[in-house]
């Protein structure tokens, strides 16, 4: 193959001796995505810690399909289809994570088969990715505490925290029994300040099931979560270390901010929420995603994995992406002179681009 020697972003197959001063733009045959160069020559980011996060599996007793329409089961099995394949391939995951209603009516059959199919996604008996469950509205506290989380000693609310190569994990339970809406009681933030006043060397994620935005439809703004609730979790994990705020309820992939705190709803994976109905309608559509999250050490970002499938476009192998990037050479003429270039304010030096000129 041809190509640009020495140019930033290309991948050389059989490197000459005589390239030496250009070793670290050299690539392997088999390179995988994370092997790649920016286009300006520097590594590709690798991500510190990959979560799968889903929510809102609502799995129901045997027989029985969700709002009577959805197999539920079959929605997990797809999503767990997609994780146990990329594991199989070499993707790595430090964590699955579910923001609760894990089921639809709190059926312990429901938790066992949850945890089971989950428990697919790991490579074998000696490579379990941990699973980490919040509890949601469609829960029920006594039979999540014993089926998920071994406990059988308390039905009061449980605080989890979870450790993972340094990143914190703490799980709230925003629940309240016999009620649809969410609270996050003032124990819990005790709790949730006590924690997060040591910083965790990773820094920490939040996970409740109640998301703290603003909800998409009617009849979800009802089964919100207390806006005082929200105002105080704000309050709380503001000025700490808490990265990401991870949550459900709202059947729909959402991304907000609660201060200056990211949120990251992850949609149901057995339905979808429309917030683009008619005023005053609850819509939803049999469709489903999860996301995956992806912390880097300085941002991260989420990625929303549909679970319904779709026809594949197309698939390039490592030689397949080597022939795209062969055609493709980067700009190494101005490279490095992006600050140079850059508009300064103060004197009024250099260029600007309008709204109108913008592709
Ligand atoms: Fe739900
Ligand atoms: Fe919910």
């Amino acid at each position: 193959m041809t190509g640009d020697r020495g140019t930033p972003g290309l991948r050389r197959d059989n490197p000459e001796p005589a390239d030496k001063e250009r070793s670290n733009h050299q690539q392997p045959a088999n390179q995988q995505r994370d092997d790649w160069l920016t286009p300006d020559g520097e590594p590709v980011e690798r991500p510190t810690h990959v979560l799968a996060h889903l929510s809102d599996t609502h799995l129901t007793s045997p027989g029985v399909r969700y709002n009577g329409v959805v197999d539920a089961d079959a929605a997990l099995d797809r999503a767990v289809a997609v994780l146990r394949e990329a594991v199989a391939g070499g993707r790595h995951l430090d964590a699955v994570v579910v923001s609760g209603d894990l089921t639809d009516s709190g059926d312990p059959d429901a938790y066992r088969r949850l945890e089971a199919t989950l428990g697919q996604i790991s490579g074998g008996a000696d490579d379990q990715i941990p699973l980490i469950f919040a509890t949601g509205n469609h829960d029920v506290r006594r039979q999540f505490h014993r089926s998920l989380l071994h406990r059988h000693d308390t039905d009061e609310p449980i605080v989890q925290v979870h450790t993972i190569r340094g990143l914190r994990i703490i799980i709230l339970d925003s629940t309240i029994p016999g009620h649809g809406h969410g609270r996050v009681l003032g124990s819990h933030l005790d709790a949730l300040r006590a924690e997060l006043a040591a910083p965790a060397p990773a820094g920490s994620v939040v996970v409740l099931h109640h998301a703290p935005l603003p909800a998409p439809s009617p009849l979800l703004s009802y089964f919100a979560l207390e806006s005082q609730s929200r105002r105080a979790l704000a309050a709380a994990v503001a000025g700490t270390d808490v990265r990401l705020i991870l949550a459900g309820h709202h059947h729909l992939s959402q991304s907000g901010m609660l201060g200056a705190v990211p949120v990251a709803v992850a949609g149901s994976t057995a339905i979808r929420s429309d917030p683009l109905g008619p005023p005053g309608h609850e819509r939803t559509w049999a469709d489903g995603a999860f996301d995956l999250v992806e912390l880097y050490a300085g941002t991260f970002t989420v990625s929303v994995i549909p679970v319904y499938g779709a026809p594949g476009v197309f698939d390039l192998d490592a030689a397949g992406c080597r022939a795209v990037t062969d055609a493709h050479p980067v700009d190494t003429a101005n490279a490095g002179t992006v600050n140079a270039n850059a508009f300064n304010a103060d004197t009024g030096d250099g260029e600007t681009v309008t709204a109108e000129s913008s592709p």
